[in-house]
C-alpha cells in the first residue's frame, strides 16, 4: 500500500510513522508513507496557501488552487483508489472502514487546517470524508496518523500471526477480555484463577464469556448491530 499525505504542518506528523508497528510496516515495505508539504504548492513568491473567508468570519482557510496542483501532480504519477479529506463532519471512522480501507492500493490524505479547505475541493476533488470523532482537533494530521495506524496495522503480514489484528476489539463485533501478567497476586489484587487452570476450552469460554460482557456493558450498539444481522 502507498499513502499519500498532503498537509500544511508536515512537522505534525514525523513522530507517529516512525515508531512501533507502522516504522516496521515501512521498514518491511508493506507500506509506503510520503508526506507532501502543501507550501511547496504555494502561490507567488510567499508561497501563499490560505486566505480570509469570503463573507467574513474568524480564521483562514486552505486555499484551492495550492491544493488542486498537489493533488493533480500525484494523480499524474498514479490512480488513487480514493482522495480522504479528514474533517471532523465527515464519517466516522470505525473498524470496518479501516478493513475496507486496508484493502485499497493507493490513498491520498488531505489534511485541513486553521479553518479548513476551500468548499470546492471537498465537493470536486475529494471522494471520501473522514472524521476520527464528534470532536475538533487543530487540524487533520493527528487525525490521518490515526486513520493510517488503524489500517497499516491490517496489511497481511504487519502483524505476526499471533498478534494478528484478528484479535482486536471490534474486530468480530466484540471488545477484548481483561489480560493480566505476572505476578500472580499484588498486594491483594489476584489474577482469575481460571487462566491458571491449563484447560484452554475453558478458558477460550472465560475470555468470551468476558468480551460478551464488557461488549454490553461499554460498546451495546457493537451488539445490536449483530442481532440485526443475524
Ligand atoms: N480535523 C479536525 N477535527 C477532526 C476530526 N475530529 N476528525 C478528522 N479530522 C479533523
Amino acid at each position: 500500500m502507498r499513502v499519500d499525505i498532503i498537509t500544511c504542518q508536515p512537522g505534525l506528523l514525523s513522530g507517529p510513522f516512525s515508531h512501533s508497528i507502522v516504522k516496521r510496516a515501512i521498514e518491511k515495505q508493506q507500506v509506503a508513507i510520503h508526506i507532501h508539504d502543501l507550501r511547496s504548492h504555494g502561490l507567488g513568491k510567499h508561497a501563499q496557501i490560505d486566505d480570509y473567508a469570503y463573507g467574513g468570519g474568524a480564521g483562514m482557510v486552505l486555499m484551492v488552487e495550492p491544493i488542486v496542483r498537489c493533488i493533480e501532480a500525484l494523480q499524474a504519477a498514479r490512480n488513487y483508489d480514493k482522495i480522504i479529506y479528514m474533517a471532523p463532519d465527515g464519517e466516522k471512522l470505525t473498524q470496518s472502514m479501516a478493513n475496507r480501507l486496508s484493502l485499497d492500493q493507493n490513498l491520498m490524505l488531505l489534511c485541513g487546517h486553521y479553518k479548513g479547505v476551500d468548499e470546492r475541493i471537498r465537493e470536486h476533488f475529494i471522494t471520501h470524508e473522514v472524521s476520527i470523532g464528534e470532536y475538533v482537533i487543530s487540524g487533520g494530521e493527528l487525525a490521518a496518523a490515526i486513520v493510517v495506524d488503524a489500517v497499516v496495522r491490517l496489511i497481511p503480514g504487519v502483524l505476526s500471526d499471533a498478534s494478528s489484528a484478528l484479535n482486536d476489539s471490534f474486530q468480530d463485533g466484540l471488545l477484548e477480555p481483561p489480560i493480566y501478567t505476572r505476578p500472580a497476586s499484588f498486594r491483594d489484587l489476584t489474577v482469575p484463577t481460571v487462566l491458571f487452570t491449563g484447560n484452554a476450552q475453558q478458558i477460550d469460554e472465560w475470555k468470551l464469556t468476558q468480551s460478551i460482557a464488557r461488549t454490553r456493558a461499554r460498546a451495546p450498539h457493537l451488539l445490536k448491530i449483530d442481532e440485526e444481522e443475524g
